[in-house]
């Protein structure tokens, strides 16, 4: 219940801070506090909210569009650049540098393309997902969408890479195959050494199994088979003028006291 109501102060922050009425175009993801989100956003009410169309990361993220009675958007009809006005997500880790490891619903790939669609990615979560290295906090393992004829092959460049363990996620408890995500992809978890910011001196990427974040994220969609990865890393909205931009221009964290 702490945890529940430490992520609804931290959307209503975020949403209070970076939701300006004149906006609309906005980005809503995936997971358990974007709920919190859509429903500070619905207590706006219908005459800030109905001029402005909802953006989805995936199916949960539509449905919640939907039974909050918002304009629903599709992805594939946005125009190059910064298409949408702002766009709130969760995380399953972030770093002090905002990188962010995503993923842990499945819907990484749509989150993607949304995020860096946006002018501004706004990251809303709560304090257990804060750490000083990618790796340390969410310890399933770096979420891979990979086409599935190409699984084996996938995992086979995973272990050259140094990863400690790479499995193919399985389906929801009690269902019987493998986690099918709204692309009809797979999902690969890979665990990797902590990822860091800067190589230490004299090493190179992957030497021993140590990556840095952008080491690793560019190594990882290399990959043939592989359509995207849970590292947003690189730049944010505030730095980047035409789109693109992967990384949150600012994250907010819900903290058991109350405090965000
Ligand atoms: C979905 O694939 C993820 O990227 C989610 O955004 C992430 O797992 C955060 O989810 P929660 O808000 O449920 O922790």
């Amino acid at each position: 219940q702490l945890i529940e109501k430490s992520k609804l102060l931290a959307a209503n922050r975020a949403v209070t801070e970076h939701l300006s009425p004149t906006y609309r175009h906005i980005g809503i993801g995936s997971g358990s506090t974007v709920i919190h989100v859509v429903d500070v956003i619905s207590k706006l009410g219908p005459a800030i909210t109905g001029p402005m169309t909802f953006y989805p990361t995936g199916d949960q993220s539509r449905d919640l569009i939907q039974a909050a009675g918002f304009r629903l958007g599709y992805i594939a009809d946005l125009s190059p650049g910064h298409a949408l006005d702002v766009c709130f997500d969760g995380a399953d880790e972030v770093d002090p540098a905002l990188n962010l490891i995503k993923g842990g619903g499945a819907c990484l790939l749509q989150e993607k393309l949304v995020a860096t669609a946006a002018r501004k990615f706004v990251c809303v979560a709560d304090s257990r997902k804060i750490s000083n290295h990618l790796g340390t906090a969410w310890k399933k393992g770096i979420p891979i969408e990979v086409f599935p004829m190409a699984v084996p092959q996938v995992l086979g460049e995973l272990e050259r890479l140094g990863s400690l363990s790479a499995q193919v996620r399985s389906g929801l408890p009690g269902k019987a195959g493998a986690c099918v995500t709204d692309n009809g992809l797979r999902i690969v978890d890979a665990v990797f050494k902590p990822l860091l910011t800067e190589l230490p001196e004299g090493k190179q990427e992957g030497e021993e199994g140590v990556w840095t974040v952008d080491g690793l994220a560019r190594r990882l969609i290399e990959i043939p088979g592989v359509a995207e990865h849970g590292l947003f890393y690189g730049k944010s909205g505030l730095e980047v003028e035409s789109g693109g931009a992967q990384k949150p221009v600012a994250a907010y964290f819900g903290m058991e006291d109350g405090s965000v």
